[in-house]
């Protein structure tokens, strides 16, 4: 296809839909969320409640919020075959987000679908049974039923560790899942929006989301965001270490964004969320690193790279926080996903509204006019 297009590398710039789900401003640093500044909910509001505003435009009343969270609670069994599966990649050692992504796409198999939004239930409900069944299965252990009285987060500590969970976690936790529920048009909410434009199924965009989001420029760097905390170690050590990072053209993890030239206000309510669970019981010496090592990469980064704004992602405390929980390193995509899908899910549900077909056109600047030469002939 002939194009006369402007060619957008990565598509920056580009406004390829609107949406009533979330806006992202880059410059002032602001994350509204179904119509609430982030900072508004994330730190009180249930996961479930989010939920609802997502998919339904409204915050829930009281009654439909219970009908909503028990709805949820009572579909979180896993089909067997998703269950069979989730033990032969563990007999494999498979990395989690893999298994996720295996497992999600079982999610229909035992016919459990019906109408979109049940579907949508269905989902959300699954996805953390499958990210703490298959982490129990690695260790050694059995996965254990979900428990009906526990909410969606609460839930998710209980299905892992089998212990139920205190309320400052529950709580740390929860701010992080409202968090990084939902970000404008982010690689893996329009891999799903692209593949619910063709009129797919949401098994199929949740699925797909799930391999965008594996990738380390998305959802892979609070790992090594925390690995470089923890291999920094003590305060003396921030300017050599980072230096030497920088001078070796490495990218410090946890920092830069496509979209935020200021610092990312998820970062701020998760260095919040940090400090109060860190406070209670989690290692405030590690807090406080955290916190030095931050200042010192941004001075760093506008000295090494003068100009291109780079600040904290929500990638640098995000690995903080979640390490306080005593989630381990290679469940923190896959808990990512937990809280994103339900984004994915509001953007496949507004996409479906919109019924267009997204496709983009491509710049051709291969040869012309090749000339075929037979294979007996070459
Ligand atoms: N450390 C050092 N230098 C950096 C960093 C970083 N973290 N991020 C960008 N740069 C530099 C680049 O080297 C480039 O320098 P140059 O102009 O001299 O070549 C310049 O800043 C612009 O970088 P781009 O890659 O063009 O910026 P882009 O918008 O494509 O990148 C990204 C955004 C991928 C997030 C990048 O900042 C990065 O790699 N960060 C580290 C990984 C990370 O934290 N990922 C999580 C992102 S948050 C999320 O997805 C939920």
């Amino acid at each position: 296809m002939n194009t006369t297009g402007t060619l957008r590398p990565g598509l920056e710039g580009v406004v390829a839909t609107e949406t009533s789900l979330s806006s992202v401003d880059g410059n002032a640093g602001e994350l509204i969320i179904g119509g609430f500044p982030l900072e508004e909910f994330a730190a009180t509001a249930t996961f479930e409640e989010t939920a609802f505003l997502l998919w339904k435009g409204r915050v829930p009343g009281a009654h439909e919020l219970t009908t909503f969270r028990d709805d949820l609670a009572s579909r979180r069994r896993l089909p067997s075959a998703t269950l069979a599966l989730l033990r032969a990649a563990a007999t494999e050692s498979r990395p989690p987000m893999d298994t996720v992504r295996m497992a999600a796409a079982t999610l229909d198999i035992d016919g459990a679908v019906g109408s979109t939004l049940d579907d949508a239930i269905t989902i959300t409900a699954r996805i953390p049974a499958i990210v703490a069944s298959y982490q129990r299965l690695l260790n050694g252990n059995d996965p254990i039923d979900g428990r009906h009285d526990l909410g969606h987060t609460a839930n998710y500590l209980y299905m892992l560790e089998g212990n139920e969970p205190t309320p400052a976690r529950v709580r740390a936790l929860e701010t992080y899942l409202n968090t990084v529920v939902d970000h404008g048009l982010n690689a893996s909410t329009f891999t799903a929006r692209v593949i619910t434009s063709t009129g797919s199924d949401l098994v199929s965009a949740v699925t797909g989301a799930i391999g965008a989001l594996k990738g380390p420029l998305h959802g892979g760097a609070p790992g090594p965001a925390l690995d470089m905390v923890m291999e920094i170690g003590s305060a003396e050590r921030i300017d050599a270490y980072l230096r030497e990072k920088l001078e070796r053209g490495e990218r410090l993890m946890g920092f830069g964004h496509r979209v935020y030239k200021v610092r990312d206000p998820r970062a701020d309510v998760l260095a919040g969320a940090a400090r109060d669970l860190f406070r209670n019981d989690g290692d405030a010496a590690l807090y406080e690193l955290a916190m030095r090592v931050e200042a010192r990469a941004i001075e760093l980064l506008e000295e090494y790279k003068p100009g291109r704004r780079l600040q904290t992602n929500v990638e640098f405390y995000t690995a903080l926080l979640l390490h306080g929980l005593g989630l381990p390193p290679e469940l923190f995509t896959p808990t990512f996903a937990v809280a994103r899908a339900v984004g994915w899910i509001a953007h496949s549900l507004e996409q479906s509204r919109e019924g267009r077909l997204i496709r983009p056109q491509s710049m051709y600047v291969g040869p012309r006019n090749g000339e075929w030469v037979p294979l007996d002939k070459r």
